[in-house]
C-alpha cells in the first residue's frame, strides 16, 4: 500500500460521513465527535507504531486501520440514535460490511484488505481472540488498534467531566443515570485487574469505573507513558466521589500504573 492509497481512502471518508449531516444539533453533534475521534485516533496509532519503529509502509496501514475502525458508527447512529451496540449492532461488523459492499479496499492487495478488516472487526472485542497467532502481524495491529482507541475515549471522557459543559451528551453516558454507588462486580473486576463487563454498568460511576479498567489491556508501554502525560487516568479519577471504596480504586490503579510504568507488569509489549 502507497501514500496515494491512504491518500485516496482520506478523501472517501470524509465524502461517506458528509451523507450523515443532520440539521438535528444532537445529530450533528454526535457525528462530529465521531469524525474528531477517527481523526485523534489516526494521531494516536502513528504515535504508537513510531515508538515501536515499524516501516513507514506499516505506518500507512496502522492509519488506515484507524480511519475504518468506526465507520460502522455513522450509520448506527442515524439508524438506531445510539453508539451502544447491545441496544442496536456490532459498529465494527457493520463498518466491514460498508467496506465491502462498497469495494473500498479492492485497489490494496488482498493480504492487506484482510488484515484491516480483521484488526477492525477485532477492534471492539472484549479480548483479542485467542486463535491469533501472538507476535503476528495482525496481532501486532490488533493492539495497536486498541490502544489508539483507547487513548481517545479517555480524553473524551475527561472532556465530558472537566468542561462540565452547558449540557451533557446523553449518548456519551450511554443513557445511564447519575445516581450513587456502583455495581458490586465492575469493583471486583477491577481489584482483579480485569476490565469490566459493560452489561454490569448500571450508572454513570460505573461508566467512569469501566472506562479506568481498561488500563487492564494496554498493550504498549508508549501508551501508558501517552496516558501519563495527557493524565486522562487522574482527571477521571478526580470525578469518582470520595468515599472509602473509591480511595481503594484509586489506590489500585495507582500502583498498577506504577508496576507496569517499572517494567513490572506482565503484559508483552513487544510486537
Ligand atoms: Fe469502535
Amino acid at each position: 500500500m502507497q501514500k496515494e492509497d491512504l491518500d485516496f481512502f482520506r478523501k472517501w471518508f470524509f465524502g461517506y460521513v458528509k451523507q450523515f449531516s443532520s440539521p438535528d444539533s444532537f445529530i450533528q453533534e454526535n457525528i462530529d465527535l465521531k469524525i474528531e475521534h477517527t481523526g485523534r485516533v489516526c494521531k494516536n496509532i502513528l504515535l504508537l507504531a513510531k515508538s515501536e519503529k515499524v516501516s513507514e509502509k506499516e505506518c500507512i496501514l496502522a492509519e488506515v486501520i484507524a480511519l475504518f475502525h468506526d465507520l460502522g458508527r455513522f450509520e448506527q447512529f442515524m439508524r438506531y440514535k445510539t453508539f451502544r451496540d447491545s441496544e442496536s449492532e456490532n459498529h465494527a461488523l457493520m463498518g466491514i460490511k460498508i467496506l465491502n459492499k462498497e469495494k473500498i479496499l479492492s485497489r490494496i492487495s488482498g493480504k492487506e484488505e484482510s488484515l484491516i478488516l480483521k484488526a477492525i472487526e477485532y477492534h471492539n472485542l472484549m479480548e483479542i481472540p485467542e486463535n491469533i497467532e501472538a507476535f503476528s502481524k495482525l496481532h501486532f495491529f490488533t493492539r495497536l488498534i486498541r490502544d489508539a482507541d483507547k487513548i481517545d475515549i479517555l480524553r473524551l471522557a475527561c472532556e465530558e467531566y472537566s468542561e462540565e459543559k452547558k449540557h451533557q451528551n446523553p449518548a456519551l453516558e450511554l443513557y445511564l443515570p447519575d445516581t450513587p454507588g456502583y455495581s458490586e462486580s465492575i469493583v471486583s473486576e477491577i481489584l482483579n485487574n480485569r476490565m469490566a463487563k459493560i452489561g454490569d454498568m448500571k450508572n454513570r460511576n460505573d461508566v467512569k469505573l469501566l472506562r479506568l479498567s481498561w488500563i487492564f489491556d494496554i498493550n504498549f508501554l508508549a501508551t501508558f507513558s501517552l496516558l501519563k502525560d495527557y493524565g486522562y487516568l487522574e482527571t477521571i479519577m478526580s470525578f469518582l466521589p470520595e468515599t472509602k471504596e473509591t480511595n481503594l480504586l484509586r489506590k489500585h490503579f495507582e500502583n498498577y500504573l506504577n508496576s507496569m510504568e517499572y517494567g513490572a507488569g506482565k503484559k508483552e509489549t513487544k510486537s
